[in-house]
């Protein structure tokens, strides 16, 4: 892919391009909590975006996308939002910077991607890190990366559409290899975590289920707002809670009563699932693996039952890892409606659990699940 992208920046504009990456992500655990200023436990991964840019002279920029075989023309100070939905994500960095007073100016760049597409592993987030990353190193923004990644953010809400939160930009920015990260999204605080399952026999597999997930779906944004909603009714009486981080299990039931029976249960997924991230780092820290992966499973129970966010194929993939010795975890990862399943496995099993896996899935659905391997990787960086 980075040769791809680099003869197809000399063909199209010359020599002299800067080179740029940024990853895709898995998350181990603290889903659809971002937004409700939880916990997340992220890692980068070994794949990512990969950019070829150079300042332009002009007010125009051209932008080519490998993977689409696509090229726009798009003044990124302009108020003309480019058509192709890709070219949406580096006008939007660009304009947001522009908001924080830093002016993007024009650019010559392709770029093309290894993050699986509609995997639930954030290739949107890595294109809008990717760009951020460069623009502020290249032009000296000064943005510090927290910074970044909330343009990252503000480019999905404001130019895609979908109301995120901020862990997959966050940790697209601020991955560090053999590393995964415990950020706290109320503050933006956080730590690194290592994280070397291979040491102690385990593997971490990321089975896709085939379904294409597309967040701008809306039922994303729906989920937020019924979150939104058993806040304000809890607000109502405890106008110190401004977010579901700042209640539990307990002050929700109490205002049960008030609340719809969808809403509530979107909150007590989120509550619960809180609660266990932190349970679940200290399963890390202690090495308590088998402990670990028995809390993804219950994420997906939650996912799947409370918040509903699971399909058929995520729930199957989930069953048959429960129903196999040796696996100790699973749960549909990221924001669900598709995507795939992170599990946690004895290496030991691991080989035999997949094969067996895709025979009896395709049996079951008519298609091969892709196993794609992962390793927690560096965050942005500029690569020549
Ligand atoms: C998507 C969003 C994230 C997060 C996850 C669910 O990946 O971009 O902000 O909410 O879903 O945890």
């Amino acid at each position: 892919m980075i040769d791809k992208v680099k003869k197809e920046f000399a063909k199209r504009f010359g020599p002299g391009a800067a080179l740029y990456t940024s990853p895709g992500r898995v998350n181990l655990i603290g889903e659809h909590t971002d937004y409700n200023m939880g916990f997340v436990l992220p890692g980068a991964v070994d794949k990512g975006i990969y950019a070829a840019i150079k300042p332009a002279s002009g007010g125009v920029s051209h932008l080519y996308s490998v993977d689409y075989d696509s090229e726009v023309s798009v003044d990124l100070a302009g108020d003309v939002l480019p058509k192709p939905q890709w070219a949406k994500y580096i006008y939007g960095v660009a304009q947001e910077m522009a908001k924080r007073g830093r002016k993007v100016p024009a650019i010559d760049a392709t770029f093309g991607g290894n993050v699986p597409l509609g995997a639930g592993m954030s290739s949107s987030a890595a294109l809008e890190s990717t760009f951020a990353f460069a623009f502020n190193d290249m032009f000296g923004l000064g943005f510090t990366l927290a910074e970044l990644a909330v343009i990252g953010q503000m480019t999905e809400h404001n130019y895609v559409g979908v109301k995120c939160g901020i862990m997959d930009q966050f940790i697209s920015l601020h991955g560090r290899a053999g590393h995964v990260l415990k950020l706290d999204c109320r503050d933006l605080s956080f730590e690194y975590k290592p994280f070397d399952p291979a040491a102690a026999g385990y593997r971490v597999v990321l089975v896709d289920s085939m379904v294409k997930h597309n967040l701008s779906g809306g039922e994303y944004n729906e989920r937020r707002e019924q979150c939104e909603a058993g806040v304000s009714i809890i607000a109502a009486h405890n106008p110190e809670v401004k977010s579901l981080r700042d209640t539990d299990p307990a002050t929700l039931d109490k205002y049960r009563g008030e609340m719809p029976g969808m809403v509530y249960r979107r909150c007590l997924y989120v509550v619960e699932e809180i609660g266990r991230l932190l349970d679940g780092c200290d399963d890390l820290d202690a090495g308590r693996y088998d402990a670990f992966g028995a809390k993804m499973f219950a994420t997906h129970d939650g996912l799947s039952g409370l918040y509903n966010v699971s399909t058929p194929e995520l729930d199957f993939i989930v069953d048959a890892a429960r129903a196999c010795d040796g696996v100790v975890g699973a749960r549909l990862m990221g924001g669900g409606f598709g995507g795939c399943v992170i599990h946690l496995m004895r290496e030991s099993v691991a080989d035999a659990y997949l094969a067996d896996l895709q025979v009896k899935f395709n049996a079951r659905f008519g298609l091969t699940p892709r196993v794609i391997g992962a390793v927690i990787s560096d965050g942005a960086r500029r690569l020549e």
